[in-house]
């Protein structure tokens, strides 16, 4: 029912979300393809899920339109408009629907995945007043009080991999949307928890990703904190490992086998170069220098250009004036 008052935004995402929870019941196609994901309905629950109905495209806004709330579906990303008819259409069809809560527990978006094979696997909501992808991670609203509890914050990059790692008993994930890890999800890890460990993909987007959160995260160092990458093997993702091998083996890996940030930054530095000749290490200080000059953590700095001066073969006193000067 319309809440009473004026209606805002979040007014609408929220009974937008409690529609899809609704439709998911008696949709036994959507019902099928989580089963058959592994998923169970206590965590279908746990995170709300949804299903948006049918091809029409007037499923929500049927049933929304008799409120009067035109003007906030659009303003929720929940309906859009062709640009040729300007005719008005759900944005979310016949996908299993995501909702994406925010850190004080309101719907902001959602992602929609479809079922079974085809283009776009996922959609997610577009970029509102309330809802922007760069600042948010799937998950935190229940993965809170774990996180808290673990004192660590795992991420990953999918929304079955934060949902099936918790059916599993790792409460403690949150998920990108699907971009990378910007800087402002880095200072919100990092301010959850002292342990942050990333745990892309074993596929090529994965570890490209986790390039990408390492370049994003030295500016933001702090010494006493770890940052750590795990990486699963090439055919895996988080979803899939958990459920073959199950929490125990997961989170054995996440102990053992997880990459602390500064051993990542130099193998992958040192894999670019040839370490054996003297041009192969000037290389690796020429191409360590951008990424060093943004850690500002006094004590993880300099662990980080000791072990670089190592590998260069260098005293820390001969190499630390090269990293600071401007050539
Ligand atoms: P499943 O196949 O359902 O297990 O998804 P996944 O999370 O394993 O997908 P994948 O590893 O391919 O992608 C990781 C994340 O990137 C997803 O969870 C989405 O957030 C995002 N993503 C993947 N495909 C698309 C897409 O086609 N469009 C958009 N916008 N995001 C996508
Ligand atoms: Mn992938
Ligand atoms: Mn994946
Ligand atoms: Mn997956
Ligand atoms: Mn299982």
């Amino acid at each position: 029912a319309a809440p009473k008052g004026e209606p805002g935004v979040y007014d609408v995402l929220k009974a937008a979300s409690e529609y899809y929870r609704q439709q998911l019941k008696t949709a036994p196609a959507a019902i099928n393809y989580l089963k058959g994901r592994g998923l169970e309905g206590r965590t279908a629950a746990r995170f709300g899920l949804g299903y948006a109905p049918g091809s029409s495209g007037h499923g929500l806004k049927k049933v929304f339109e008799d409120y009067d709330w035109n003007k906030l579906l659009t303003e929720a990303g929940l309906v859009g408009e062709d640009e040729e008819s300007h005719r008005r259409y759900d944005r979310f069809r016949d996908r299993v629907i995501f909702p994406i809560l925010n850190q004080r527990g309101s719907v902001i978006g959602f992602g929609g995945r479809i079922i079974g094979d085809g283009k776009p696997k996922y959609l997610n909501s577009p970029e509102t007043p309330v809802f922007q992808k760069g600042n948010e991670l799937y998950g935190l609203s229940q993965a809170r009080t774990a996180i808290r509890d673990n004192g660590r914050v795992l991420v990953v990059e999918g929304y079955m991999d934060v949902v099936m790692l918790a059916q599993h008993g790792v409460e403690y994930a949150v998920a990108t949307l699907g971009t990378a890890c910007t800087p402002v999800h880095v200072q919100k890890l990092l301010k959850l928890a002292d342990e942050v460990v990333f745990c892309f993909d074993g596929d090529k987007a994965g570890r490209k990703a986790a390039w990408r959160a390492l370049e994003n995260s030295l500016e933001y160092l702090v010494d006493g904190k770890r940052l750590a990458f795990l990486f699963l093997p090439e055919e895996h993702d988080p979803d899939s490992y958990v459920q073959q091998f199950g929490r125990e083996r997961f989170e054995q890996v996440l102990t053992q086998d997880a990459v602390p940030l500064a051993q990542f930054l130099l193998r992958e530095l040192a894999a670019q170069v040839e370490l054996e000749s003297e041009e192969g290490r000037a290389r690796l200080v020429h191409l360590a220098k951008p990424l060093m000059s943004k850690v500002t953590a006094p004590a993880y700095g300099l662990m980080i250009r000791k072990r670089l001066a190592e590998l260069c073969r260098l005293e820390l006193s001969e190499l630390d004036p090269i990293l600071s000067g401007r050539n």
